[in-house]
C-alpha cells in the first residue's frame, strides 16, 4: 500500500485537477520512498523541489480556473494556497541543513488530504453549475 493514495472520494469533478492531485500524491509517495529507503540528501532535496514546483503549478492552474468562473470562495482558497506554498518552501529550506523525518511526511500527507477534501471539493458544485450553464 502506498503512503498516500488518491481515492475516488477525493474527486473534485474536474479531470485536469484530479490528475494534478494524483500526481501530487505520487510525488509525496516518491519522497516517502526516498526518506524511508535512506536515499542520499541530494535525492531527497530534489524530490522536495519537485513537489514544491508541481504544487505551485497546480495552485496557479486552480486559481486561474476559479477566477474564470468567478468562484466566490476564491480569496480564502487562494490564501490557503499561499500558506501551503510558504510552508513547503520552509520545509525545502530546512531540508538543506537537517534530515527530513516522518513528521514532515505526515504533515505533507495531511495538508494534501485536508486541502483536497475540505477546500478543493468546495468548488466542485460551483464549477459544475458553470459548465452546465
Ligand atoms: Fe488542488
Ligand atoms: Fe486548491
Amino acid at each position: 500500500m502506498q503512503f498516500i493514495e488518491w481515492t475516488q472520494n477525493m474527486s473534485v469533478g474536474i479531470e485536469e485537477f484530479d490528475t494534478h492531485h494524483r500526481k501530487l500524491c505520487s510525488i509525496i509517495n516518491k519522497l516517502n520512498d526516498a526518506v524511508s529507503g535512506g536515499k542520499e540528501d541530494k535525492i531527497i532535496r530534489e524530490v522536495l523541489a519537485e513537489l514544491y514546483n508541481y504544487t505551485v503549478y497546480h495552485f496557479l492552474a486552480e486559481e486561474e480556473a476559479m477566477e474564470r468562473v468567478e468562484y466566490p470562495g476564491y480569496p480564502l482558497h487562494r490564501q490557503e494556497h499561499l500558506d501551503l506554498t510558504l510552508k513547503t518552501m520552509e520545509l525545502m529550506r530546512a531540508a538543506e541543513s537537517s534530515d527530513i523525518g516522518g513528521e514532515v511526511l505526515d504533515f505533507l500527507k495531511n495538508w494534501l488530504t485536508h486541502h483536497i477534501l475540505e477546500v478543493d471539493k468546495n468548488y466542485k458544485e460551483h464549477f459544475s453549475s458553470r459548465s452546465a450553464g
